[in-house]
């Protein structure tokens, strides 16, 4: 089904040009995060005064956390260009040995969806993070030869949402593992009022604090809600967003208070009501609400994980108790001893 979600963290195309404007550049304006943060800041010191290129790094966490505006602080801190990719772009091993021939000595090569990578193309990838040479195969049968090409050292910086996808000889030559989480509601509250200043908003603490709480843990959908909000004080309230502006155009794009909108409140509808409350497999799940199974597992069910309102279990999804309750319902109480469901008195 094609939703035009507002609080969809993948990215949309048209999104590209004004969020350029207000992604930070180095760490220091690099809101959140701050375990990878440090640990980023201290291998890039250790191989700038080496001399050497940055150790390839591994990405992963939910989408809209900041992966790539990382990968591009990473290059801009080390004094290097970068060049864009990604798992699906890298289609043969030779697409794969044309961007590695012609990176230039130090140059962070970003692959976004690494997970995505297919295997042949993945293989070439090994020698070339750990040795910086390339094996490419000329010809076929048995006049086949293998032909070596050196590569200039650089520094491989991979983006996933699905660590658990990569295979272990992959996984493993990252000698840098960071997994980046869910901002706080401090953090996001920073990046709007960052934003918001760049971008010439007038915006008040108190509404900076209640797009944070509906921006469900990312920097991408609080710009994204910052400038529908902004649109919304426009029209209809001399273009300052305080806190009840805020709430206002919120409920208006039918954005609860956690930060759950309408596909959202269908998956947990869909689980309670046509499931009983689940288990439902993936599958089932996906199809009960029109969803790819992958923007189901990447992008609604970390979230909603997060906040306890699904569990996963070995027999598929499940509506947790706080599910029932966030909807407004009586939780079916599970009796123990024979597995029979009945209505809890509360
Ligand atoms: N914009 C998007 N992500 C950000 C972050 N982590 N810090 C500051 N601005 C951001």
């Amino acid at each position: 089904m094609e939703h035009n979600r507002l609080i969809s963290p993948e990215r949309l195309e048209q999104e590209d040009y004004p969020e350029s404007s207000i992604r930070p550049l180095c760490l220091q304006d690099y809101i959140g995060q701050d375990k990878v943060k440090e640990n980023i800041r201290i291998f890039i010191s250790a191989a700038l005064e080496r001399k050497e290129s940055l150790d390839h790094v591994l990405l992963s966490g939910p989408p809209g956390l900041g992966k790539t505006t990382l990968a591009a602080i990473v290059a801009n801190e080390i004094g290097k260009p970068i060049r864009k990719t990604s798992g699906p772009a890298i289609e043969r091993p030779g697409d794969l040995a044309a961007i590695l021939t012609n990176l230039e000595p130090g140059e962070v090569l970003f692959i976004d969806e690494i997970h995505r990578l297919n295997r042949t193309v993945e293989e070439i990838m090994y020698p070339a993070m750990e040795d910086y040479v390339i094996d490419i195969v000329i010809g076929k049968g048995p006049a086949a030869r293998t032909l070596r090409i050196d590569l200039p050292p650089f520094t491989l910086i991979g983006a996933t949402t699905r660590p658990g996808l990569l295979s272990s000889p992959l996984r493993d030559r990252f000698g840098i593992n960071c997994r980046l989480d869910y901002y706080t509601e401090e953090d996001l509250c920073q990046i709007i009022l960052r934003a918001a200043g760049i971008l010439n908003i007038d915006i008040e603490p108190q509404g900076a604090v209640e797009i944070a709480r509906r921006s469900r843990g990312t920097p991408r959908v609080a710009n994204r809600l910052l400038r529908r909000v902004r649109d919304y004080a426009m029209v209809k309230a001399d273009d300052c967003i305080n806190q009840k502006v805020a709430e206002k155009a919120l409920q208006m794009l039918e954005i609860d208070e956690w930060g759950l909108d309408m596909v959202d409140r269908m998956i947990l509808e869909a689980i309670i009501y046509k499931f009983n409350g689940g288990p439902v497999g993936l599958e089932t799940l996906a199809a009960a609400v029109s969803e790819e199974q992958d923007t189901l597992t990447d992008v609604y069910e970390p979230y909603l994980l997060k906040m306890g309102l699904i569990q996963k279990t070995p027999r598929g999804r499940i509506a947790t108790e706080l599910a029932y309750r966030h909807l407004g319902l009586r939780y079916p109480r599970q009796m123990e001893s024979n597995g029979l469901f009945s209505l809890s008195d509360e």
